[in-house]
């Protein structure tokens, strides 16, 4: 993986408004890919690399299973070599995607959260989008389908990039991508984005309320916001900050009440904040598969109540928030 990976959506990227960042965008992709990027990268661009090739016929984006079909079926042994070959690219956390008849059954099915999102955000056609922590870029390509004319997704975990260019290697889009970056990296100053999505991404925030600041600066003025983050079961302003690990992950800061990330947006210049969905994580939606054979939700909550963490804290409860910058 290098820049010319990235270069045929940067072209596409140089036709819209957000060309001033294009040569901005392809240095912090190449910082970001420099020397010892990840010690598996050469494994993985091992397994895009041997991708069967297939020749394509019609492509779902606008249902739950994001891919492609076949013209005509596989033969048995096509079919386990793209198995086996997606499979070497384990643990695939967000989708379903369905590629030529190999349904991946991700960890998340992330089409519950498209489905609780879809019809209350800002129509998406023709809209420049921007998905920070997209994970491969499964909402991105629901995105596209809902008419998006571009989606920058950016993410900095290696193996979501190279999953995104499996797919991609089928759906041939260079109006969507997933590049190698945090929300750190992005250029200075950038911004137009008429759409900006940060879905579980403002829990591992040490800084919460410069991400929402940050997320401001990038929208244009009437843009959207679509927020979605853990949330706490409380009605007053309060703010769970867990002593250690939060259903196991390390890396969980702040989990507010839906009252006090009400008052964060609004103190940051967001107006028309609307709250569009509260829900308690199931373990229909977060679960282990074939895909995802590490620890999932059913692990991490206590077995005597599973309205707790194994850590005694309230089980992961997420809300869905949209907002404007005036
Ligand atoms: C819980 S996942 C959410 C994925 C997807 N947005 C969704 O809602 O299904 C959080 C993602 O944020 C990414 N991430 C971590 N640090 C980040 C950063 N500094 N900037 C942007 N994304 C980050 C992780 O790699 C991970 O893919």
């Amino acid at each position: 993986m290098d820049l010319s990976t990235f270069e045929p959506f940067l072209e596409r990227l140089s036709r819209t408004r957000l060309a001033p960042w294009r040569a901005a965008l392809a240095e912090a992709v190449e910082r970001r890919l420099g020397p010892g990027a990840h010690g598996d990268l050469p494994r993985w661009e091992a397994a895009v690399a041997a991708l069967p090739e297939l020749s394509a016929g019609r492509v779902m984006l606008d249902q739950s299973r994001v891919g492609v079909l076949s013209k005509t079926p596989l033969d048995a042994a096509t079919e386990a070599r793209l198995r086996d070959t997606l499979m070497a690219l384990h643990p695939w956390r967000k989708g379903p995607f369905c590629i030529h008849g190999v349904h991946i059954d991700t960890e998340w099915r992330s089409d519950l959260k498209w489905d609780r999102l879809a019809d209350a955000i800002a129509p998406l056609a023709g809209r420049l989008v921007l998905d920070v922590g997209c994970g491969n870029g499964y909402h991105g390509w629901r995105m596209l389908g809902a008419g998006a004319e571009l989606v920058l997704g950016i993410d900095p975990t290696l193996l979501f990039v190279v999953q995104f260019q499996a797919i991609n290697r089928y759906l041939a889009a260079d109006n969507l991508s997933v590049l190698p970056l945090g929300i750190e990296d992005l250029p200075e100053g950038l911004t137009g984005l008429d759409s900006v999505f940060s879905m579980g991404v403002l829990y591992h925030r040490r800084l919460p309320i410069d991400h929402l600041a940050d997320l401001f600066r990038l929208l244009r003025p009437g843009g959207e916001l679509v927020l979605e983050t853990l949330v706490l079961d409380a009605s007053a302003q309060q703010v769970l900050v867990p002593r250690g690990r939060y259903a196991s992950m390390r890396n969980v800061w702040f989990i507010p009440s839906v009252d006090a990330l009400v008052v964060w947006l609004e103190r940051c210049g967001f107006n028309g904040v609307e709250v569009i969905d509260v829900k308690r994580t199931s373990t229909e939606e977060q679960r282990g598969t074939d895909w995802m054979r590490f620890q999932s939700l059913p692990d991490h909550l206590d077995p005597d109540d599973p309205s707790r963490t194994l850590e005694g804290h309230p089980a992961p409860t997420r809300a869905l928030l949209i907002a404007n910058r005036p």
